[in-house]
């Protein structure tokens, strides 16, 4: 897979996802879809958005014991999805697992990467909450590592990590990159924000791209402008 747009599909129901994903009938955009969809319609939702054509990254942060998570990612992976996701956190054996789940009887798989630390964590929570005293870009980058040791494909990252975590995983090893935005846009609650040509510019793989394509007038339009901007 090359690089790609991937419309974070934030919707509640599945009523609204299809009301959105019928604008575009020239292209079928690669689609998230997140726990609020999956929990609220199952998973019904990705077979149907399969069946219609789209690509799938199923974002559900698996984290349990190695045993749970392997039969777990078995179920996804029969689901059929593109991409799949888990916390590093649950150490390199869960990650381990995982794979072993994911792969089929063929030998093909969903790719898989992980989440290293949510970016809603912060210096702070990271000490006081989870005893980790290590500076916090230091802590993404070792996850990375163990992300790659397990055998994972890359990992979710910021767009401003990206270029750090090629240099130490290898260009091959994928960035999925969140908080993007039109230089002219909106960041609604995004910080550390990029355009879709600087995520270009710094190696990013895939940039997740949400309310400023679902919540933009014209969204094929702004999906197309993020494509332009790039692929
Ligand atoms: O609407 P917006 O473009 O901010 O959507 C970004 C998507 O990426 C959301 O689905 C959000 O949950 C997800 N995400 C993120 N930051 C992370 C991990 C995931 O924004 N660190």
């Amino acid at each position: 897979m090359g690089k790609d747009v991937i419309i974070a599909c934030d919707f509640a129901s599945a009523a609204q996802t299809f009301a959105f994903l019928d604008k575009f009938t020239d292209e079928k955009p690669f689609v998230k879809i997140g726990m609020e969809l999956f929990y609220a319609e199952g998973p019904s939702i990705v077979r149907e958005i399969k069946r219609r054509g789209h690509k799938i990254f199923l974002d559900l942060k698996l984290h349990d014991i190695p045993n749970t998570v392997k039969k777990s990612m078995a179920v996804l992976s029969n689901l059929d999805v593109d991409i799949c996701n888990l916390h590093a956190g649950g150490t390199i054996p869960m990650m381990e697992a995982a794979l072993e789940g994911l792969t089929r009887e063929d030998g093909s798989r969903p790719l898989l990467i992980a989440v290293t630390q949510l970016t809603s964590t912060d210096q702070q929570h990271m000490e006081d909450d989870l005893w980790i005293h290590a500076p916090i870009a230091d802590v993404v980058m070792h996850y990375a590592e163990n992300a790659k040791k397990a055998g994972l494909d890359g990992v979710v990252c910021s767009p401003l990590e990206a270029g750090k975590v090629h240099d130490l995983c290898g260009s091959g090893f994928l960035t999925v990159t969140p908080g993007v935005r039109f230089a002219d846009g909106e960041r609604g609650d995004q910080r550390r924000v990029m355009t879709p040509a600087q995520a270009k510019e710094i190696g990013s793989d895939y940039i997740v791209v949400g309310r400023p394509i679902t919540g933009a007038e014209d969204p094929v339009a702004a999906y197309r402008r993020c494509v332009n901007e790039f692929c």
